[in-house]
């Protein structure tokens, strides 16, 4: 079965969807892009997902493409002409539209919505009690890290070194050698008390909508979670590590830079809870 994309109010294959190279998107990475992860047949924290989009969009004063209404309309028209796809990625992007290349941009231009279901490939059971390898390198990028931009170029360099190193992740370090977080995810360590620590949201991390779920969860479940930065000093003496994003969902980090790391109780629970508040969305 042939995929189908959206693109510019129209569902077209996918294999020839295209924006004119006068795309400000093309041209000069202007606009920005959501994930939603589709996990057996149900998609999951979809409006945190469409806030966040929101939230990006009015930071660069682009204007919502469609009403919020029918944008929800339009990802369900996209499953609805992939029965077969249970799992995927509805990837969206908007970007501020096609003119003439100019770093200054006009008044009133016509945002360009694109958006498709692409596959996905979620962490299985075994990849899980296995874990990831996470190395640490220097956060290259710029200083809005919160808008959900396109320009992801620090992001691949950065994953494409570590990559090179056999790592899941790359965990980014700020001048102060503060983990901010993956080029990917969200970076976490636990302590020897049990307590889960992540950077707090702010212009140096892009606020994981998975992250939300899983400081909700653990909070509801009594885990003490500080939102503070951590530094690679106390990655060493960390007890647990763990990442979090739409489609890794929780998932272990085994080896941090030199450090090797079981898949401790915090974790573990961490997962079972996330996994519990999936099973609760799909049979909603
Ligand atoms: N990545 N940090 C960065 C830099 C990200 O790119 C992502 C998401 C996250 C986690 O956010 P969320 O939990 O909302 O997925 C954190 C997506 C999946 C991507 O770029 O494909």
């Amino acid at each position: 079965m042939s995929r189908v994309a959206y693109v510019k109010g129209q569902y077209v294959p996918l294999s020839h969807a295209a924006v004119s190279m006068m795309d400000r998107g093309y041209l000069f990475a202007d606009g920005v892009y959501e994930v939603v992860a589709l996990y057996r047949g149900a998609l999951l924290d979809e409006a945190g997902h469409l806030d966040r989009l929101e939230r990006s969009l009015a930071e660069l004063s682009i204007p919502m493409p469609m009403t919020r209404r029918a944008l929800e309309l339009a990802i369900r028209e996209l499953m609805r002409q992939h029965p077969q796809q249970k799992n995927g990625l509805i990837y969206m992007q908007v970007t501020r539209g096609e003119g003439v290349r100019n770093h200054l941009y006009a008044p009133n231009m016509k945002p360009l919505l694109a958006m498709a279901l692409l596959a996905a490939k979620y962490p299985t059971a075994a990849e899980r009690e296995k874990g990831g390898k996470v190395i640490t390198a220097p956060d290259m990028r710029w200083a809005r890290c919160d808008i959900k931009s396109t320009a992801l170029l620090p992001n691949i360099l950065t994953r494409n070194h570590g990559a090179t190193l056999g790592a899941k992740e790359v965990w980014q370090l700020n001048r102060e050698g503060q983990v901010t977080e993956g080029s990917y995810s969200n970076a976490y360590i636990v302590d020897a008390r049990g307590v889960v620590r992540t950077h707090p949201k702010s212009h140096a991390i892009l606020g994981g909508i998975t992250r939300d779920t899983v400081l909700r969860l653990a909070r509801e479940a009594g885990i003490k979670v500080v939102e503070e930065p951590f530094t690679v000093a106390e990655i060493a003496k960390a007890s647990e590590a763990f990442m979090s994003s739409a489609s890794s969902f929780v998932f272990p980090i085994t080896q941090l830079d030199a450090v090797t790391l079981p898949v401790g109780p915090i974790t573990r629970k961490l997962m079972g809870l996330y996994d519990a508040y999936i099973e609760s969305l799909i049979h909603a």
